[in-house]
């Protein structure tokens, strides 16, 4: 599965793009609304960071502006995917704008049967939103299951996205259950790199070694003799 972030902070996408994690990202009206700034630059930076699709949402509820808006926003850069809601308008427009060879992600898809209208429309991902789920009392991971098995059952070839993570436990759920991506809040990321035993296994490995003090001058000139063999 891969991972995208999903965050409207280039400060956020600086960071953990550096992990060398990410394949993507996405961002929606309510995260660019959080940033200062230029929203265009911004999408345009976070693109250059991630080097892979970055979702870029489109705002008008007929057909045609949000056709005009994703025609537009994918013009801002290569990697930017055109994030349409989903409603019927939204689907009209998925059609054309997919016809037009323009990458598409259906956004706040709830169900199975939503997930498949999306992909009908020809959405190249479609996101479910699993913490939204999860705070009306609906399994997402119920959901996300139904909406993989639909998919790959009727070889559909849109990329199923969970969206609307949480925490660590939804991004695991996803990945058991085939999903392609998870876009992930960078707190989650963070979260993700913790583990008590990893703390603690580092923190002994460098007391033993600085038990011995004659080892860590023998690494030091290890790197400095390659650092100047190869700097000739
Ligand atoms: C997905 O692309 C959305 O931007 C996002 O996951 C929404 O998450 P939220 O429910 O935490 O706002």
């Amino acid at each position: 599965m891969r991972l995208f972030i999903d965050t409207g902070s280039v400060a956020e996408v600086e960071e953990i793009a550096s992990w060398g994690i990410l394949a993507g990202a996405t961002t929606n009206p309510s995260l660019l609304a959080k940033e200062d700034g230029d929203p265009g630059e911004i999408i345009r930076r976070i693109c250059d960071l991630v080097g892979g699709p970055v979702s870029a949402e489109v705002v008008s509820r007929d057909p045609e502006g949000m056709i005009a808006e994703g025609r537009a926003l994918r013009e801002l850069h290569e990697h930017v995917t055109v994030k349409v809601p989903f409603s019927s308008e939204g689907l009209a427009a998925t059609h054309a704008l997919t016809a037009a060879a323009i990458p598409v992600n259906m956004t706040l898809v709830f169900s199975a049967n939503q997930a498949l209208l999306a992909a009908g429309a020809g959405a190249t991902y479609v996101s479910c939103f699993m913490g939204r789920l999860d705070d009306i009392s609906v399994d997402s991971g119920g959901v996300l299951a139904e909406i993989v098995e639909c998919f790959r059952a009727g070889g559909v070839t849109s990329q199923v996205i969970a969206a609307s993570v949480r925490h660590p436990e939804h991004v695991i759920t996803a990945a058991q259950l085939g999903c392609e991506i998870a876009t992930v809040p960078a707190k989650v990321l963070r979260q993700m790199l913790e583990h008590p035993l990893t703390t603690a296994g580092a923190e002994r490995f460098r007391r033993d070694w600085e038990s011995r003090p004659e080892f860590g001058e023998w690494l030091r000139t290890l790197v400095e003799e390659r650092a100047s063999t190869t700097s000739r």
